[in-house]
């Protein structure tokens, strides 16, 4: 290995929201922080070097966007996905959320329907509601091994009127990385019932040995003309902080719309900073990346292997990507709001609580295992002491 992901940095008092914001969250600081989807390591030394450099500059004025910056992420999408974009279908936006919530104000009216699949991440259902559009929701299945799949009838039952379908794609929190055809069968329904897709795909880079990123406008013309797909280094890179992310809009009309929007807005500038880490990232990265998704299996190995030698009331299954476990407390005996105290009060460990999650998620925890493994090893102590004794 070449990079060290053990170290063990200390983020409590560097204005990070995972350890900072335990207290409104959690009632305490005091906690070992195992929920919002950022990581405890240190970025690519690639990225560091580069924002050192602007830094030392002295000077954070205005930014340009060079041409270079938008190949830098086709040649990414090309390599990594093996889908070819156009660098003109791009368009900069400061993050995934907001874009989407853009979107919905600029593409739908209100009371519209928007389709989304619960449990999911849950700014999809916030967003929508908080746009005064009506929530249509699809619950995902749940088989007996635990792996979730999507529900082809219940989406055609309800999708009449639809006007977009958010999908999460990996998913999170479910760890699910859908398969060509699973995306297939989505899409054609999407198509016959005229419902855009919008494709949040910002975890397409955190996949596991055996698992394919499918984005999904690659999988055919019609699909990419139907669709926009939203993705960006921020989770890959651990840069969140930096606040960018790309929309890859191959529908002209599509491009115009959110193009306008955002002059509109007066959102087109990258901040100094954002502009330099993701081109460092892209082009020089990814030897970074490679070693990363290595420890991360790693620690999802580790953690898998953990919980079920230790807590066998517990059931959890290897995600296909994300670094974030989904895991079902329900066997515990305990209620939702017995585990959730148990483990502040007693294990002093801050997990995301499934309910937030939407349908489907009562009865779960999601566990962010992106940190040194040492710190995945005392959050399962924790977790096990809340939960056993
Ligand atoms: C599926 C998904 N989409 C979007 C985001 C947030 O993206 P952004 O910070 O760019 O709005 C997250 C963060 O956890 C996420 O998991």
């Amino acid at each position: 290995m070449n990079y060290n992901f053990d170290t063990v940095i200390d983020r409590s008092n560097n204005f990070a929201a995972k350890w900072s914001e335990m207290e409104q969250k959690y009632g305490t600081n005091d906690l070992l922080p195992m929920w919002v989807a950022d990581m405890d390591f240190k970025t690519a030394p690639c990225v560091i070097d580069a924002l050192k450099k602007r830094v030392e500059q002295g000077i954070y004025g205005y930014t340009t966007r060079p041409a270079s910056y938008n190949e830098s992420i086709a040649n990414w999408v090309v390599r990594r996905y093996g889908w070819e974009i156009k660098p003109e279908w791009l368009v900069f936006s400061p993050g995934v959320i907001p874009t989407i919530s853009i979107l919905i104000q600029e593409m739908t009216e209100k009371n519209d329907k928007i389709m989304i699949q619960e449990p999911v991440y849950s700014p999809f259902n916030s967003v929508v509601k908080q746009n005064g559009r009506e929530l249509i929701i699809s619950p995902l299945v749940k088989l007996e091994d635990g792996n979730y799949i999507m529900d082809y009838e219940d989406i055609e039952a309800k999708i009449k009127d639809v006007k977009i379908f958010l999908l999460c794609n990996p998913h999170n929190p479910v760890g699910r990385v859908w398969t060509k055809e699973e995306l297939q069968k989505l899409g054609d329904i999407c198509l016959k019932h005229n419902v855009k897709v919008i494709s949040d795909e910002i975890h397409s880079d955190i996949i596991f040995k055996g698992h394919k990123h499918t984005p999904f406008a690659s999988i055919s013309e019609k699909f990419a003309q139907n669709s926009i797909t939203c993705m960006a280094p921020t989770k890959t890179f651990n840069i969140a902080g930096l606040q960018m992310s790309q929309v890859i809009l191959p529908n002209e009309e599509d491009y115009k719309i959110l193009d306008s929007a955002f002059i509109r807005l007066d959102i087109r500038r990258n901040n100094a900073f954002s502009l330099v880490a993701t081109e460092a990232a892209y082009n020089h990265g990814e030897d970074w990346l490679n070693e990363y998704l290595e420890y991360i299996e790693g620690n999802i190995d580790f953690a898998v292997k953990y919980i079920e030698e230790n807590m066998p009331s517990l059931k959890v299954r290897k995600p296909e990507g994300t670094y974030l476990l989904w895991v079902d407390f329900s066997k515990t005996g305990l209620s939702d709001e017995e585990v959730a105290k148990a483990l502040v009060e007693k294990g002093k460990v801050a997990l995301n609580n499934g309910v937030s999650f939407g349908i489907g998620g009562d009865g779960y925890q999601r566990i962010n295992i992106a940190c040194p493994r040492a710190m995945v090893e005392e959050g399962l102590n924790r977790i096990k002491k809340a939960i056993i004794s």
